[in-house]
């Protein structure tokens, strides 16, 4: 248990110092140890911990931190000047009037990126090839597993979102793709509707679902992953654009193991010049987390570096994924237990799928040799049912309640009034953790991601006593 860890770090060393005194003064050190923890416990009560109370996360999440460089360099690929461009062109990629200015600004209020330069770039433009230059004299089998490539959208701006759908098209060997998959989440843009169908219906592989209702990111996977029919799935956000070669890495590690989870490394497209770039040299990040449950993009350790034989080609292993673009094999996905229903839109799901792919039995790993651009946006263009805050909340209960075992005090820690707050029904999930004889989640701290640091010092004792459960667990610890 990880209270007792605490006491073990601040008691055990002095009292094994003073195993040199006679048993009498330690017995009456014991003593005076035991009343002194009492107290604390019972001062502590009632009182919140430091950190902050209320409600803290704010969307969104997903994976901005990328564009930091963690070695800070620039980045070295540019797409072509832009002049060079607009020659390309023939027109202008920036506004000439104040009719275009006025269309520019509505293009950034709508999408959070400059969807006037979207419009106007051609679907199928070339991008640098960002790959490490070892990556292009790797093999791969012909034979590989077939792929439904699921992308969900909502209100996407209808050029990024065929960008995306033309660079699958494009850079996919034809055999190895057996079909794109669309799920509209219900959105209300009209170029979206008639105008996308009759774009669709020209290229047979390119299906697609509409929600008749607004469902969030969790229930439109599962819809695109029940109508799939490949091997493999791979879902991919709708900002994005995969590079050359892309596929076949990815597709290889599954062969390999159909338990291997693979993630591209992702590239950036820069929200106001549409510039697909990249940073120099090999990724030196791979996905961890805070005890705020948000996703962090980390260093690789030194001990993941040794495994890999330090070559920069290999798969790295990822504690967690940043949630938005993966690959995983179909009947594994839903062996393991696809997505926890109960969770609501978006938020935590990425959390809650990386924890349980390595607790029961899996691997994620992040593939240096495959390369996807994504446009990391200014902000969450829409807005969620229900409000953010409360949906996140509510999924990160879920994810620690079923998964992170007395870690999940860590969280707790942070924002004691939550603990009241209801998280529906998760005996099906906790059935599931059951049925597939996953490990503890300390395993997965001790062997997957042991470099990061308890929170011991902030958390004190006041985390655990804030409440009648954590004053009996304290008391516990004592007894
Ligand atoms: C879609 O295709 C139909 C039939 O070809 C055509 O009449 C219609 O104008 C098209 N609609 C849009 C919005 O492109
Ligand atoms: C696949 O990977 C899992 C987890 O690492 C391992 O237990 C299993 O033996 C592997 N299966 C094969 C066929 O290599």
């Amino acid at each position: 248990m990880v209270y007792s860890g605490i006491i073990e770090r601040h008691h055990i060393i002095p009292l094994m110092r003073m195993a040199r005194c006679s048993i009498k003064r330690l017995f009456i050190l014991l003593i005076v140890i035991v009343v002194l923890l009492f107290i604390t416990c019972f001062s502590m009560l009632g009182q919140s911990p430091s950190g902050r109370a209320g409600v803290s996360d704010k969307a969104p999440l997903r994976a901005p931190k990328i564009i930091s460089n963690p070695q800070g360099q620039k980045p070295i690929f540019r797409y072509k000047l832009e002049r060079e461009l607009e020659k390309l062109m023939g027109q202008r990629l920036t506004p000439n009037n104040d009719a275009e200015r006025a269309e520019e600004k509505r293009g950034y209020a709508l999408n959070g990126f400059n969807q006037f330069r979207s419009d106007r770039l051609p679907l199928d433009r070339e991008v640098p090839d960002t790959r490490e230059p070892k990556c292009l004299s790797k093999h791969y089998p012909s034979q590989l597993p077939s792929t439904s490539v699921i992308i969900i959208f909502h209100n996407e701006a209808y050029s990024a979102l065929l960008r995306t759908v033309t660079s699958v098209l494009n850079r996919s060997p034809p055999h190895l793709l057996h079909e794109i998959v669309l799920v509209d989440d219900k959105s209300d843009h009209t170029d979206l509707g008639v105008k996308l169908d009759n774009f669709t219906k020209l290229e047979p592989k390119i299906k697609i679902h509409r929600h008749s209702k607004r469902e969030g990111l969790i229930r439109a996977r599962m819809t695109g992953a029940k109508a799939a029919s490949g091997e493999v799935l791979l879902f991919l956000d709708s900002h994005c654009e995969v590079n050359l070669g892309w596929l076949e890495p990815l597709l290889e590690r599954i062969a390999i193991n159909r338990s291997n989870v693979v993630c591209p490394v992702i590239d950036v497209i820069s929200l106001d010049k549409l510039m697909y770039s990249t940073i120099r040299g090999p990724p030196g990040v791979r996905g961890g987390f805070n005890w705020n449950l948000q996703f962090k993009w980390k260093k690789i350790p030194e001990y993941e570096q040794k495994r890999r034989g330090h070559d920069e080609t290999r798969e790295v292993y990822s504690p967690t994924m940043a949630g938005g673009l993966f690959a995983i094999d179909r009947s594994y996905f839903f062996e393991i237990g696809a997505y926890d229903m109960g969770m609501d839109i978006w938020g935590g799901e990425n959390l809650e799928i990386s924890f349980r792919i390595w607790m029961c039995g899996g691997k994620l790993e992040l593939i240096p040799c495959s390369r996807v651009g994504h446009i990391f946006r200014k902000s969450q263009p829409y807005s969620f049912p229900g409000g953010v805050d409360t949906i996140l909340i509510r999924n990160n209960m879920r994810l620690a309640e079923v998964w992170m075992d007395e870690y999940k005090e860590h969280y707790y820690a942070k924002r004691p009034s939550i603990r009241s707050r209801s998280y529906g029904d998760i005996s099906e999930r906790l059935e599931l953790r059951k049925k597939l004889h996953c490990k503890s989640f300390r395993w997965y701290m001790e062997n997957v991601y042991s470099e990061m640091p308890l929170p011991l010092e902030n958390l004190r004792y006041g985390g655990y006593v804030s409440s009648w459960r954590g004053l009996i667990k304290c008391v516990g610890v004592l007894l």
